[in-house]
């Protein structure tokens, strides 16, 4: 039995998914299959192909193992959920990028709990799972996320953009901008400050939203009162509040310059307010943006290293890529194409 989920790429609406605003993702052609059987045993047992690691659990012992923390996570989620599975062989396979911004963790979440539905026959739709996954990312991973790399992983597919309203999660499958073709770089350099940093920014919002007086900064109707706000939670709301709007736009059948145009904004804004961009990401930004077939880039995921995005004219990402890494790759600092795939990660 062996089920894949997808890595996701955020096109615009970044920050945005715990202060319960709106995303655009969509899905990369790289997936994580995991395949699972009953053991007949006391204990679980993983390997990551990839990674080349094992680990062994019981249900009352979370692993030490980082990698099987996700998928621990996401039997105790479906035990609190009312499920309660038998000891398994678990066997991951992965070709998501890991720790670049392209939710390896989600994709490994999201292809756990299809595994284990299909196996065991669950009523479990796609927004069940996805919300399991987030609970097993926040509770067992350690990460205090918003939902939208697990909604993008369950529900997104490589063609369209997945409109979500990340507090209602109502949402809207949209077709990508006429002719255009997505680029992902990563950047070469490791989130290494991600996990504190992301939390340091989710407590600057809460904090701004109840400075403002509102459940969420989704909620900011005025924006004039954002301005009153101490630093940095003023330029923290700027960047949330606009970036929400940014999504709102982009999601009006607009043309793929304006689109562009929108993530261009998007990483000024990333940079300069949220400040969770870093010199390399915005050289590779600037290096793309350049580019006479680039509409638009931006830094995407949570920032702080990791990838970059870029919408492009249809057929010419991987020609794009190739000249920008010509220009920013030196021997200490190696980026590299992650989407469009090389033939090798697709087999
Ligand atoms: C990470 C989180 C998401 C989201 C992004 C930033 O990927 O897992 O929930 O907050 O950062 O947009």
């Amino acid at each position: 039995m062996s089920t894949e989920a997808p890595g996701r790429v955020n096109l615009l609406g970044e920050h945005t998914d715990y202060n319960d605003g709106y995303v655009l993702p969509t899905a990369i052609p790289q997936t994580t299959s995991v395949s699972l059987r009953e053991n007949g045993g006391k204990q679980f047992s993983v390997y990551a192909a990839e990674l080349a690691q094992a680990a062994k659990f019981a249900m009352e012992s979370a692993p030490h193992e980082h990698f099987a923390s996700y998928v621990y996570g996401c039997l105790r989620e479906l035990r609190d959920h009312s499920f309660e599975a038998p000891p398994l062989d678990i066997y991951i396979s992965s070709r998501v990028p890991i720790g670049v911004g392209l939710s390896s963790s989600a994709a490994l979440e999201v292809a756990t709990l299809r595994a284990l539905r299909q196996l065991f026959n669950l009523t479990l739709d796609d927004v069940a799972i996805a919300q399991l996954a987030q609970g097993a990312e926040i509770r067992y991973a350690g990460v205090n996320c918003g939902i939208m790399d697990q909604m993008a992983s369950s529900l997104a597919d490589t063609r369209s953009m997945l409109f979500l309203d990340t507090r209602t999660l109502q949402r809207r499958v949209l077709a990508l901008p006429a002719r255009t073709e997505i680029l992902v770089i990563d950047s070469g350099v490791a989130r290494s400050l991600a996990a504190s940093k992301y939390n340091e920014r989710r407590a600057e919002c809460e904090q701004a939203a109840q400075l403002l007086g509102v459940k969420a900064l989704r909620d900011v109707s005025n924006a004039a009162a954002i301005e009153k706000l101490p630093q940095p939670l003023r330029r923290r709301a700027r960047h949330v509040v606009s970036e929400n709007n940014r999504v709102l736009r982009a999601v009006e059948s607009i043309d793929a310059a304006s689109f562009g145009q929108l993530m261009n904004a998007s990483h000024r804004s990333l940079r300069d307010n949220y400040e969770v961009s870093i010199r390399q990401l915005d050289r590779l930004v600037e290096l793309l943006q350049s580019q006479s077939a680039v509409h638009g880039a931006r830094l995407t995921g949570a920032g702080f290293g990791g990838a970059c995005v870029a919408l492009c004219v249809e057929g010419e990402a991987r020609a794009i890529g190739e000249r920008v890494l010509d220009e920013y790759n030196t021997a200490a600092q190696q980026g590299r194409i992650l989407v469009p795939p090389s033939i090798d990660s697709r087999v």
